[in-house]
C-alpha cells in the first residue's frame, strides 16, 4: 500500500481522556517484516520473574456441565452442543503435564459454580476436591495457578432467579466466591473475579448472541451495573478472608480498540470515540473512581468499594474494529479491515500494535498490568506463530518502556468449545481431535515453549549431602540443610530466594539422612531429590545425578544463602557466553581465587593462597551441563578443585559482592540466623 494512502487512512491526532490523563489514539500499523525478533527467541525480550501462562475456561474444556451455556447452545449461532468438550474433567493429569511440557509458570483456569453449587445451598465437596487437586497437582509440578471466578457461566437455579439481571442475586455468587476462596487461597495466589464484563454484557443483551440471548439497552445496563456491584463485593469481601491480603485479586477487562474506519469522517470518528466509551472507557473509569456510568447510561452511580478493587488489572487482548455509523451489529457479517490486514479465522483482523494501546489505555490504573488472554482462531495454525511472536514484541517493548506488565497467558491451552462458533474456532496451542480427544502439540504450540524456555530461569540444583561434621551435634541427626535457622530450615530459605528469582523447579542432591527430606515440600516449586549412596563430594554427586541435569543449571550449597539477583547473574552468564560463571565478591577476609580480565584463572581453597589472589567465590553458580558431562568422573572428587582448575581462562567471573551467608560454623550459623530475623525476605 502506497505509503500516503495508508497515511491518509490512519494518522490522528492525540485525544485527551480527562480521567486517564493521555493516551495515544494513533492507529499505528508497523512494517512487521522489518522487526527483529532475535530478542525474543534468544531470551532477552522479558525479565526472569515473568508469569508465562496459558489459559483456559471451565465450560470450554471440562465437558459434561450443566448450566446457562448448555441451556443455551441448542439456540446458539452454530447450534453446537458443548457436550463432553475436551473431556478435561477426566483428563486433568494429562493436561496438566501438556501445560508443563510448554515450559509455562502459571495457568488460568475457571471454576465451573455449576459443579460446585449445583443447586441453591448445596455444595458438591467432590467438585470442591476436583480443583483442589488440580491446584496441589500444579503446584507440584511447579506451575502456579491463577483462579477465575466467573467466566460466562453460572449454575441454572441462579439463571432462573435472573442472575445478574437482580442486585439481590449477588449474594449467591459472592457466597459460592467465599467458599472457593476458603477452600483454595491457602494454595492459589492469584484471583481473577469476573471474566469480560462488558462481553458478558454486550454478548448476552445487545447482540444476543451469548445466553441469555437478548438485546435490549435497559437490561444491558442493568446488568453491567449489577455485575461491577459483584466485583466490588468481591474483592473487597475475600480480601477480608485469611489470605486475603497475601493473594492478589483483579478484574478482567477485554480491550477491543475501535478505530474510525476514515480518519476524516467526523461521523466515524464519532462512532469509534462512542464505542470505545461504551466497552472500554466506562469500565476502567468505574475501577479508576468508583462512579459507573453503563454503557448507555446517562448518568453515572457510586458503586460501594468500587473504587481501587483490583489489586491489578486483567487484560484480554484479541483486535481492533473498524467503527463507522452503519456496523453491522451481527457477528456472522465480516468486520471491516484494512487492506493490508490478515484476517483471521474469526474474520477480525491481526492487530498487535493494538496491545500497546490496551496497555495504555488501563496504565491510568496505577496497577500492575497482566495479559490474561491473547491469541487467535486459526484452523491450520499458520498464522498463529508470527501473531505469538508479534503480541510477545509488543509487550517486551511497552516493558522496555517502563511499563509494568507482569504476565502474559495465551489463549488457549488447546482448542475448546468457542461459545456460539461451537468447535468451528480453534484456539489452541494443542490440537484437539474432538472425537478421539487427543491433544497433539502444533507449530505455534512449540514455538511458544521455546521462547518461554528461553526466558525462564534455570533449574537450581542444590548440594544438601554434606556431613556438616563442624557443625557438631546437631548434624548427626539432622541433614545440614534441614537446620533450623529463623523459623524455618535453611532449604527453605534458599528455595524461598530461588522462587523469588523466577525459578521454578529444584534438584535437591542429598546423602547422609537424606531419608529425612522425604517429606520436604516448597509450595509452588517442582521439587526432586536425588540421594548419593556413599559419599560422592560435590562432583561425584552431580555426576551421579546428570540424568536428571537440565542443559543450564544454577548451583547452589545446600548450606549457604546468597540473596543475589539471579536475573542479573544469568544475563551476565549469556552474554558472555561462558560454559561456567562463579560469582565472586572482592569484599571477603580471605580470597581463593585469581580472576584477569573477568576470567578465572587460578583457584585454591587450601588456604595458602598467593598474594596476587583478588576475590573469593561466593556460592551461586551458572554451569552448562556440557562442562559436567566433558570434565566429569565416576567415584568421588570434589567439583570445586577439580574444575574450576581444568576451566582455567574458561570460567568467567561475575563481579559482585552482595553478601553470602554460611553456616559452616555455630557462630556463623548465629550470624545468619541473625540476619534472616532482620531482614525478612
Ligand atoms: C473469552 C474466551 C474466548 C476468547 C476467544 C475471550 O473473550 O474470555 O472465553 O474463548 O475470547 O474468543
Amino acid at each position: 500500500m502506497e505509503c500516503w494512502l495508508r497515511w491518509f487512512l490512519v494518522s490522528t491526532p492525540v485525544n485527551f481522556y480527562p480521567f486517564c490523563g493521555v493516551y495515544m489514539w494513533i492507529e499505528e500499523h508497523r512494517n512487521w517484516e522489518s522487526v527483529d525478533y532475535a530478542p525474543l527467541l534468544s531470551g532477552h525480550l522479558f525479565p526472569p520473574e515473568f508469569m508465562w501462562g496459558v489459559a483456559t475456561a471451565s465450560h470450554q474444556i471440562e465437558g459434561g456441565n450443566t448450566n446457562n451455556w448448555s441451556a443455551f447452545e441448542p439456540h446458539s449461532k452454530s447450534g453446537q452442543l458443548s457436550g463432553d468438550a475436551c473431556d478435561h474433567w477426566n483428563r486433568k493429569e494429562e493436561d496438566i503435564q501438556l501445560i508443563k511440557d510448554l515450559n509455562v509458570s502459571h495457568y488460568r483456569f475457571s471454576i465451573e459454580w455449576s459443579r460446585v453449587e449445583p443447586q441453591q445451598g448445596i455444595w458438591d465437596e467432590e467438585a470442591i476436591q476436583w480443583y483442589s487437586d488440580l491446584v496441589d497437582q500444579l503446584l507440584a509440578k511447579g506451575i502456579q495457578p491463577m483462579a477465575t471466578l466467573h467466566h460466562f457461566t453460572h449454575p441454572l437455579w441462579w439463571n432462573e432467579k435472573g442472575a445478574f439481571e437482580k442486585e439481590e442475586n449477588v449474594e449467591d455468587w459472592i457466597r459460592f466466591s467465599v467458599k472457593m476462596f476458603e477452600a483454595l487461597s491457602d494454595r492459589v495466589d492469584w484471583w481473577c473475579t469476573i471474566n469480560e464484563p462488558a462481553v458478558f454484557a454486550t454478548m448476552g443483551y445487545v447482540l444476543g448472541e451469548f445466553p441469555p440471548g437478548e438485546r435490549s439497552f435497559k437490561k444491558t445496563k442493568i446488568v453491567s451495573t449489577n455485575l461491577m456491584i459483584a466485583h466490588a463485593r468481591c474483592y473487597r469481601t475475600l480480601k477480608g478472608l485469611e489470605h486475603g491480603e497475601r493473594t492478589q485479586i483483579g478484574l478482567v477487562k477485554n480491550i477491543n480498540i475501535f478505530d474510525p474506519y476514515r480518519r476524516w469522517n467526523p461521523l466515524h470518528r464519532f462512532q469509534a470515540r462512542l464505542l470505545d466509551g461504551m466497552f472500554n472507557l466506562c469500565w476502567i473509569k468505574g475501577l479508576k473512581t468508583g462512579r459507573f456510568k453503563p454503557p448507555s447510561g446517562l448518568r453515572s452511580k457510586k458503586i460501594p468499594g468500587l473504587k481501587g478493587s483490583s489489586d491489578f488489572i486483567g487484560v484480554n487482548y484479541y483486535t481492533h474494529l473498524l467503527a463507522t455509523p452503519f456496523m453491522p451489529t451481527k457477528v456472522d457479517i465480516d468486520p471491516l479491515i484494512r487492506p493490508w490486514e490478515e484476517r483471521t479465522d474469526f474474520r477480525y483482523p491481526m492487530y498487535a500494535e493494538g496491545l500497546r494501546r490496551a496497555f495504555d489505555m488501563v496504565s491510568c490504573l496505577n496497577l500492575p498490568i497482566i495479559v490474561t488472554e491473547n491469541g487467535v482462531a486459526d484452523d491450520d495454525d499458520d498464522m498463529r506463530p508470527e501473531h505469538i511472536r508479534r503480541h510477545l514484541q509488543i509487550t517486551g517493548e511497552a516493558i522496555a518502556d517502563g511499563m509494568d506488565i507482569r504476565g502474559f497467558y495465551h489463549w488457549s491451552l488447546m482448542d475448546n468449545f468457542e461459545w456460539a462458533e461451537g468447535y468451528d474456532q480453534r484456539f489452541g496451542l494443542y490440537h484437539v481431535d474432538f472425537e478421539t480427544k487427543k491433544r497433539t502439540l502444533k507449530q505455534s504450540g512449540a514455538l511458544y515453549s521455546e521462547i518461554v524456555k528461553a526466558h525462564r530461569m534455570p533449574q537450581v540444583v542444590i548440594l544438601a549431602g554434606g556431613l556438616g561434621t563442624r557443625l557438631g551435634e546437631q548434624t548427626k541427626s539432622v541433614p545440614k540443610s534441614l537446620i533450623d535457622v529463623a523459623g524455618k530450615p535453611i532449604l527453605s530459605h534458599i528455595l524461598d530466594w530461588a522462587e523469588k528469582q523466577g525459578c521454578m523447579e529444584a534438584l535437591i542432591l542429598t546423602g547422609h539422612l537424606g531419608e529425612q527430606f522425604n517429606d520436604f515440600r516448597h509450595q509452588g516449586m517442582a521439587l526432586t531429590f536425588h540421594q548419593e549412596l556413599e559419599p560422592l563430594g560435590t562432583g561425584g554427586a552431580l555426576w551421579n545425578a546428570r540424568h536428571l541435569l537440565q542443559d543450564r543449571f544454577i548451583l547452589l550449597w545446600g548450606d549457604d544463602f546468597h540473596p543475589i539477583d539471579y536475573g542479573e547473574l544469568v544475563a551476565h552468564h549469556q552474554q558472555t557466553s561462558s560454559p561456567l560463571t562463579l560469582t565472586v565478591t572482592t569484599e571477603h577476609e580471605q580470597m581463593n581465587l585469581l580472576h584477569i580480565d573477568g576470567k578465572i584463572s587460578q583457584y585454591d581453597k587450601s588456604g595458602d593462597q598467593p598474594a596476587e589472589f583478588n576475590g573469593y567465590e561466593s556460592g551461586t553458580s551458572i554451569v552448562e551441563k556440557s562442562v559436567l558431562l566433558d570434565h566429569g568422573k565416576e567415584g568421588k572428587w570434589s567439583w570445586e578443585e577439580t574444575i574450576y582448575p581444568e576451566m582455567s581462562m574458561k570460567a568467567t567471573a561475575y563481579l559482585n559482592n552482595t553478601k553470602f551467608w554460611d553456616m559452616g560454623t555455630p557462630e556463623r550459623l548465629a550470624r545468619l540466623e541473625e540476619f534472616l530475623n532482620e531482614t525478612r525476605f
